[in-house]
Formats: C-alpha cells, structure tokens, sequence
C-alpha cells in the first residue's frame, strides 16, 4: 500500500486529443453498426450480420481504450507512481528533480515526502502533451497540495537542463521524454538526466516508448541499470500491454 495523502490538485489529461479521437472514432463505428442495423442491411446471411457486429465491436474496443486512458491519466498513473517513490525510499531530505513534471503529478507526490529537501521540476508546458499546462497551474497545484516551500519550478528543455552536474540526489521522468522528436535527441535528455544525478543517486523513468533505448543510453552514460518492467495494467494507456508504460530504474555508482 502507498502512502499518498489524496490529490487537491487538478492535473489534467496527458495528451488529451489521444482519448478524444479514440472515443470519437468508437461513437462514428457505433454509429455505422446501428445505421445498418436500421437500413435493415444484415436482416439474413453471415456477410451482412459481419458487416453490422465489425463495426460495433470496433466502436466498443475503442471506448474501451478511451475508458482506460481516462482511468491510466486520472487515476492509474498516480497510484503507480506512490508506489515508485515508496520503492525509493527517500530519507525526506533529498532534492529531487523531475524531468518534464507538466501539471505536478509526480513531483508534488516527492514534495509531501521531502519535507527537508527540494522536489524541482523542469518543463517547457507543452498543452499539446498534457491538457492546461502551464507553470502557474503548477504552483496553484502546489499551494493545493501544501508544498509550495518544498518546490522549484525551471522552464528548460530537457536536452539542456540548467543545472550542475551532479546536483541532484534522485531524478524522476514521468511521460516526458518520449515528447522529444528522434532518437539522438532523446539520448541527449537522457545524459543530461545521468549527468545531473549524484554518484549514489538513484534514477526512475517511466515512459510509453523506448525504454529498451533509454536503458542502453543510461548504461552507456555509466548507470546501472537495477529494473526494466511493465507499470502494469494501472498505468496502461489502453486495452491491453501494448499500451503499458514501463519503467527503467537505475543507479549511478559512487566511483562516476
Ligand atoms: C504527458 S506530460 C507528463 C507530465 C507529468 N510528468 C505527468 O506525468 O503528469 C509530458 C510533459 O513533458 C513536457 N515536455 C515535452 N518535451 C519537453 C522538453 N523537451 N523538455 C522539457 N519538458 C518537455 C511537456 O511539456 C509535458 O509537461
């Protein structure tokens, strides 16, 4: 069981056109299914009875699909990320630093567990990645959540993060880094996470995409690489483990 307290914030939708078009394609097949049912089209034989259930089956799994992301954004995400950060085990004095943080859901969680320490987030509050964002909502979430004195908020691009290397004791990334266009600019958000960890600081990132790549880029920069798994069905973005976040965790080794 997880230790967070319930949100006060409001945290919004990620990527919030995904669920739309998938419930607006389920309403336009669901639509087509009882059009035919109406016309009388499949009244008798196996390819008319096809031609009216296909659609309506299409229409349902995409609500379906909808339904999950809705639960994965609102809900699923956060449980999952309680979890995480219990798993890291934090002293409550550490300064962590959250990569792409958008609205605050996973760095106003660290902040309720750093009441000595400093939870920072970076991002560059794109509304496009996740429904109103924008620093100001951000802090109002903070205020909501009571750790405004506990956070720091940077608008930079992940590619470039405007801190000293080793500055940090623990870096998170929630959804963000799959954002980043290509593969080489990926890798450059990645080393500059490495980069700014501690020796002995411990990394999680939880992504929809190339983590396979994350970890060979991480270990390349010298983290070890300490777990590569599904999030579960909790933190799935649709029906079914194609559509799981995963998570790569790492440490970096005190002799780097
Ligand atoms: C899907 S949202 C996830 C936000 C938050 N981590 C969460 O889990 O609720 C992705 C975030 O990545 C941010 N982002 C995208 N590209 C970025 C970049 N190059 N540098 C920093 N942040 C970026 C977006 O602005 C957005 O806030």
């Amino acid at each position: 069981m997880s230790s967070s307290p319930p949100r006060r914030g409001d945290y919004g939708f990620d990527a919030p056109y995904a669920p739309i078009f998938m419930a607006l394609g389920g309403a336009c097949l669901l639509a087509l299914c009882l059009w035919r049912v109406w016309d009388g089209d499949g009244a008798e034989g196996t390819r008319n009875r096809i031609s009216i259930l296909a659609p309506g089956l299409a229409g349902l799994w995409l609500f379906l699909n909808a339904g999950s992301y809705v639960y994965t954004t609102r809900a699923g995400k956060f449980a999952v990320w309680a979890d995480l950060l219990d798993r890291l085990a934090l002293q409550g004095d550490e300064r962590l630093l959250d990569i792409g943080c958008g609205r605050g859901a996973v760095l106003l969680m660290a902040a309720q567990r750093l009441p000595r320490g400093r939870a920072v987030g970076v991002d560059i509050w794109s509304a496009t990645d996740q429904s109103g964002n924008a620093e100001a909502v951000t802090r109002r979430n903070a205020t909501l959540e009571e750790v405004t004195d506990r956070i720091e908020l940077h608008t930079a691009d992940m590619r470039q993060l405007p801190f000293d290397d080793g500055s940090f004791d623990v870096v998170v990334s929630s959804l963000a880094i799959h954002n980043v266009p290509g593969a080489g600019e990926r890798a450059k958000a990645l080393r500059e996470a490495a980069r700014v960890l501690k020796p002995g600081g411990k990394l999680a990132i939880a992504d929809i995409r190339h983590t396979r790549v994350y970890a060979r880029e991480l270990e390349a920069c010298r983290l070890k690489i300490t777990e590569r798994r599904s999030l579960g069905h909790r933190f799935w973005y649709g029906i079914g483990p194609w559509a799981a976040t995963r998570l790569v965790a790492a440490i970096k080794p005190e002799n780097t």
